[in-house]
C-alpha cells in the first residue's frame, strides 16, 4: 500500500505512464563489499543507458545487511512499491525460498547474481535465472595463472625443497565461489606439476581487514616457511599483502578490482583473475530485457573470466 511506496520512495506510478516505466529492484547481500559495489554501479549505469523517450528506467538499490531476514523484508517492500524485475545477490544462497514465493505471487521475474542458488531452487519456478561466472572454471583459471607464475619463478621455492608451502584464504563457508576456487585452484596447481605443501586454510569473509589479521597470525606461526598465498578474492589478497610487507611471499587473488590491478602492477601481487562486472551488468540487463519481451532465456547464464598479470 501507500506506506510500502513511501518506505522505498520510488517505483509506484499509476495511470497511463505506468507502461512506459521499467522498475528494477536490486538487492545485494551487504553494502561493504567493494566487488559487489562495483558490480551494482555497472548494473545501474547499463540500465540507465537503456533509457529513452519511450521508456523511463528506475533503479532502486538496497542491501540485505548480511541478514537474510532483512533482505527478505527489503524485497517485500520493493514488491509492494511496484517492481517489474528483481536482481538479487542473496545473503544466504541456500535460502531463497521466501523471495521466490513472494516474486512468484506477483509474477515478477528474478535474476539472481553472484551468489548462486542451488539447482533445485532455480527450478522452483520458470522465471528464475542466474547470472554469474562459472565457479569451477574460475578456480581452474586461478590455478593456471598461479602455476604459470611459480613455474617461471623458481625463487618462489625459498627453501628449495621442491615444494611450495602455501596458505589459502577462503571467502566464506558454503559460497559456491569460495568452494570451487579453493578446490579447483589447488587441483589445477597440482596438475601443472606444482608440488604443494598445505600449511593452513583460513576463512576471512571476503574481507581485507580480517585477512590481514589472519595473515599476521599465520606469519607469526609459520614465519619464513610461507611461500605462497592463494586467496579466494582480491580484498583478502590485499589484506595479506598488507601483513606481508617486505617479506618475500607470492600472493594470487581473484576479481581484478582496481586496487588489485594496481598491486599486480607494483609487484605486490603476482596475479589475479578478472570477473568482469561490466560484462555481468550487461548480461543481467540483456537477460532482463529478453525476459520482459517474453523470449526464452537459459536459467543459468555464465559470464567469462580473464587472467591478469603484470
Ligand atoms: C565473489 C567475489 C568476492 C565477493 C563475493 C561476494 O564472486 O569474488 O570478492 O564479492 O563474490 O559474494
Ligand atoms: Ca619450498
Amino acid at each position: 500500500g501507500e506506506c510500502g511506496a513511501c518506505a522505498v520512495g520510488v517505483f509506484r506510478q499509476v495511470g497511463p505512464d505506468r507502461e512506459k516505466t521499467l522498475r528494477v529492484g536490486v538487492i545485494t547481500y551487504t553494502q561493504d563489499d567493494p566487488f559487489i559495489n562495483g558490480l551494482t554501479d555497472e548494473l545501474k549505469a547499463q540500465l540507465k543507458a537503456m533509457e529513452n523517450k519511450e521508456r523511463r528506467i528506475i533503479v532502486s538499490i538496497k542491501s540485505g545487511n548480511d541478514d537474510q531476514q532483512e533482505q527478505n523484508e527489503k524485497v517485500e517492500e520493493m514488491i509492494d512499491a511496484g517492481c517489474d524485475v528483481l536482481c538479487i545477490n542473496l545473503v544466504d544462497r541456500t535460502a531463497p525460498s521466501r523471495i521466490i514465493r513472494m516474486a512468484r505471487n506477483e509474477d515478477i521475474p528474478v535474476i539472481f547474481f553472484n551468489r548462486e542458488p542451488v539447482r533445485e531452487d532455480l527450478m522452483q519456478w520458470e522465471k528464475l535465472y542466474y547470472v554469474g561466472c562459472d565457479a569451477e572454471q574460475s578456480g581452474i583459471m586461478q590455478g593456471e595463472i598461479a602455476a604459470e607464475y611459480i613455474n617461471s619463478h623458481p625463487e618462489v621455492d625459498k627453501n628449495k625443497d621442491g615444494k611450495i608451502q602455501y596458505v589459502l584464504l577462503e571467502g566464506e563457508a558454503g559460497h559456491q565461489d569460495a568452494i570451487s576456487r579453493t578446490e579447483y585452484s589447488v587441483k589445477t596447481l597440482m596438475k601443472k606439476d606444482v608440488i604443494l605443501e598445505k600449511l593452513s586454510y583460513q576463512l576471512a569473509d571476503w574481507n581485507r581487514g580480517q585477512a590481514e589479521n589472519r595473515m599476521n597470525r599465520l606469519i607469526s606461526q609459520y614465519g619464513k616457511k610461507i611461500e605462497l598465498v592463494m586467496s579466494n578474492n582480491d580484498e583478502m589478497a590485499l589484506g595479506a599483502v598488507e601483513a606481508i610487507g617486505s617479506r618475500k611471499i607470492v600472493v594470487v587473488g581473484f576479481d581484478a578490482t582496481d586496487d588489485a590491478q594496481a598491486a599486480v602492477k607494483a609487484g605486490k601481487m603476482a596475479a589475479t583473475v578478472a570477473q568482469k562486472p561490466d560484462l555481468m551488468g550487461a548480461t543481467a540487463v540483456e537477460t532482463a530485457q529478453k525476459i520482459l519481451n517474453g523470449e526464452t532465456v537459459d536459467k543459468e547464464i555464465p559470464v567469462e573470466v580473464e587472467l591478469i598479470t603484470k
